[in-house]
């Protein structure tokens, strides 16, 4: 048994119209019913949150984005706040994502400014980290990851509001996931990291998650490990079945 509580998320990515939004609700929400033993939380596009949360009401499910800006308004074209986002009603936001670090030329600068902003209006930080391919091969991940981690937490006081989703750039929809004992390895090195930089006990409460090709037929196996309280799940979240079968499987 676990110490602490599974965490689920689903990443939709840039994925499904309101309709299809829907569609997905009606089908997973009735198999999820049972709050008690883990969390569960749906990260779809911008334009779809404030519908799925009418569907999230009478659910434990919670409703969260993939990313945001640092200010509360102005002028900033295109870019959404964390004020909007609570208003939506979002309770968590996915920050620094790899996807956003390598397109879109996010910073850890900038992903600096996204989790303290995050904190200040009450959003739960998914702060995502994770070497490339080439920097495993040569023998670099953990430095990658110590990094990200360090930049993106430089100035940001000890809180046990925060969730740190290790995932692999190259595992990432490659249906290459990394082996249980490579993502144990990282996670138990994030925790020793987070209880040097801030303490034992914070970093133990702390939930760290695996993301990369995790799907029913694997994620017991990550489970399974001491230091991965659950996953950041891509493809395997956009249909309803897989999804709700990847939350069962995880307790
Ligand atoms: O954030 C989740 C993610 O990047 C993993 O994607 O499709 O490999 O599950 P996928």
């Amino acid at each position: 048994v676990k110490i602490r509580k599974p965490f689920l998320i689903a990443n939709w990515k840039m994925h499904k119209t309101l309709g299809e939004a829907e569609s997905f609700c009606r089908d997973f929400l009735p198999r999820v019913k049972d709050g008690g033993r883990v969390d569960i939380a749906i990260c779809p596009p911008f334009t779809c949150l404030f519908h799925v949360k009418s569907f999230l009401a009478s659910s434990p499910v919670k409703l969260g984005a993939q990313n945001m800006f640092w200010e509360e308004k102005g002028a900033y074209t295109g870019e959404v706040s964390p004020v909007m986002l609570v208003d939506a009603g979002c309770e968590l936001v996915i920050i620094g994502h790899s996807e956003r670090r390598i397109i879109l030329g996010e910073t850890d600068a900038m992903i600096n400014c996204k989790v303290k902003a995050a904190l200040q209006y009450g959003l739960l930080p998914v702060l995502c980290v994770g070497e490339t391919l080439k920097e495993r091969q040569e023998k670099k991940a953990k430095e990658v990851v110590r990094k990200q981690l360090q930049e993106a937490l430089e100035g940001v006081e000890k809180t046990e509001n925060l969730v740190i989703a290790y995932e692999p750039v190259w595992a990432i929809g490659s249906g290459l996931n990394a082996s249980p004992e490579d993502a144990e390895e990282i996670a138990s090195f994030i925790r020793g990291l987070l209880a040097d930089w801030w303490d034992r006990e914070i970093s133990s409460r702390l939930r760290i998650l695996y993301g990369g090709s995790v799907k029913p037929e694997n994620i017991s196996l990550f489970m399974q490990k001491e230091n991965i309280d659950g996953a950041l799940v891509g493809g395997a979240s956009l249909d309803p079945y897989s999804f709700a079968e990847i939350v069962r499987l995880s307790v």
